[in-house]
Order: C-alpha cells, then structure tokens, then sequence
C-alpha cells in the first residue's frame, strides 16, 4: 500500500495561514529544514508532493526540487492549469491530477518491488488537507505546532486553520518531541519561537499499534 502523509505547520489555534494569501504568517528555519528532510529522499529516485493550486502559486522556488511535483485539482481546472503553468510542465518534476489515486497508480507503475515505492505528502494548502484528513485519505500526519498566536486581525474568517485531529477519533498521536526554542526566528512580540514536532496516524494504521 503506498503512504500518504500530509505535513504541515500551525500555531496555538491551529491556525495556518491567511485566505487568498499564501505568505506565511512566521519564519520557522527549524520547520524548513524538518519539511525539506522529511519530504526530500536523497537515496531513491524521489518522492511526491502533493498541493492545491495557491500553495504551488506561492511556492518561491517551483517546482520544488528533489521532489515530483503534483498539482490536485478538479478535472474542469485542468485544461487551464496545464496553459498557465506549460512552462514548469515542459521540466520533469511537475505533474497535475484529479485525484490521489491517479498519484498511487503511477507510483506502483514505476515501482519495482513492494520496499521501492515512492512516499507521497500532502504539503497544503488548507482546502486540501482539510479534504484529505477528513476523508481518511492520509495515513500519517506531521505537524510542527507553535506555541504562540499569530492571528492579529479580529475578523478570523479571513485565517484559514488545520484540520482538528486531537479531538478526530480516527487519528491518534504517536509521537511528539519537546518544546523547542528557535536558533534564529522570533515571534512578533520578540521572543524566541518555542515549537515542537508531532506526528499523528490513523488508527487503522499500522503504526498505531506499535
Ligand atoms: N502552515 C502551513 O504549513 C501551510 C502550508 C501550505 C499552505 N498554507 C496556507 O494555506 C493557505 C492556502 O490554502 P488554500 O486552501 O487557499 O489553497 P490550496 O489548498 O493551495 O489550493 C486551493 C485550490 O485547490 C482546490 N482543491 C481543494 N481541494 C481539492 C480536491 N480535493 N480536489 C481538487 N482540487 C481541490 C481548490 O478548489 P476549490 O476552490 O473549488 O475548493 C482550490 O482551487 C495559505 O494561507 C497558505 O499560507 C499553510
């Protein structure tokens, strides 16, 4: 069975950005670092990032390198997506898709052995994760958690927020380190970001019984 894994950082109120803004609301190196090791795979021929089409838009360096890329979107975006981006799909890292399974289908086309499958991760933006945790389609889920609020506006409906997975009986934390303080990054109130990284599964999942 080929692994997906959504990852994705949020703050206190599980906040994760802002609607129709794909900046981010902090700096995390620590986080930058986690998401590139955790989704780079320097041994195997390269896994597969998954994400709507505002987080690719947003993305500084796109496609993102080491990694196939892969733009989920309704079959009727399609054709518009394919115009606007023929350029990074003339390359060899980007991909678009309706759905996760045509992802899996061209994974075990390309597998060799059942150990040699690719990993996929959902990397954003929040209409994606939103769907695919409360479908039950990832198995695994890395979140980075801060420990501080960003939102500064007081009309929340303009932040859009991770899905609830703590309180979601089909998801279950498995792991999760100490509060840590950034080398480098501060909130906006000057202090160090403290954070931590946390992983969740589903508990079907194999790894929920360990
Ligand atoms: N903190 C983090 O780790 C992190 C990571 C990535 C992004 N973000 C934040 O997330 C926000 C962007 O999220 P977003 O939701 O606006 O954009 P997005 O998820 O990147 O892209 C939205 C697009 O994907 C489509 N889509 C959603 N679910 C789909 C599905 N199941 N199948 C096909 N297409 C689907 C949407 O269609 P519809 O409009 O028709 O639904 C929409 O066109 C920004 O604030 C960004 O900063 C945060």
């Amino acid at each position: 069975m080929i692994e997906i894994a959504a990852i994705w950082c949020q703050d206190r109120d599980k906040l994760l950005g802002k609607k129709g803004d794909c900046e981010l609301l902090w700096h995390l190196k620590e986080d930058f670092d986690f998401f590139r090791r955790v989704t780079s795979d320097p041994t195997a021929r390269g896994n597969h990032v998954v994400m709507g089409v505002e987080t690719y838009r947003s993305l500084p360096k796109r496609p993102l390198p080491k990694r196939l890329n892969w733009i989920l979107c309704f079959p009727d975006e399609r054709r518009a997506l394919e115009t606007e981006f023929a350029g990074d799909l003339a390359g060899k890292n980007l991909r678009i898709c309706t759905s996760l399974s045509e992802v899996s289908e061209y994974i075990a086309t390309r597998a060799v052995s059942v150990s040699d499958v690719d990993k996929v991760f959902i990397i954003g933006g929040a209409s994606v994760y939103n769907w695919a945790v409360t479908t039950n389609q990832v198995q695994k889920v890395y979140v980075t958690e801060i420990d501080y609020s960003f939102a500064q506006d007081t009309e929340l409906s303009v932040y859009v927020y991770a899905p609830e997975l703590a309180m979601n009986t089909d998801y279950m934390p498995i792991s999760s380190t100490e509060w840590m303080f950034s080398e480098s990054d501060l909130t906006p109130t000057g202090e160090k970001i403290k954070y931590r990284f946390c992983q969740y599964a589903l508990k079907a999942h194999p790894k929920c019984s360990q």
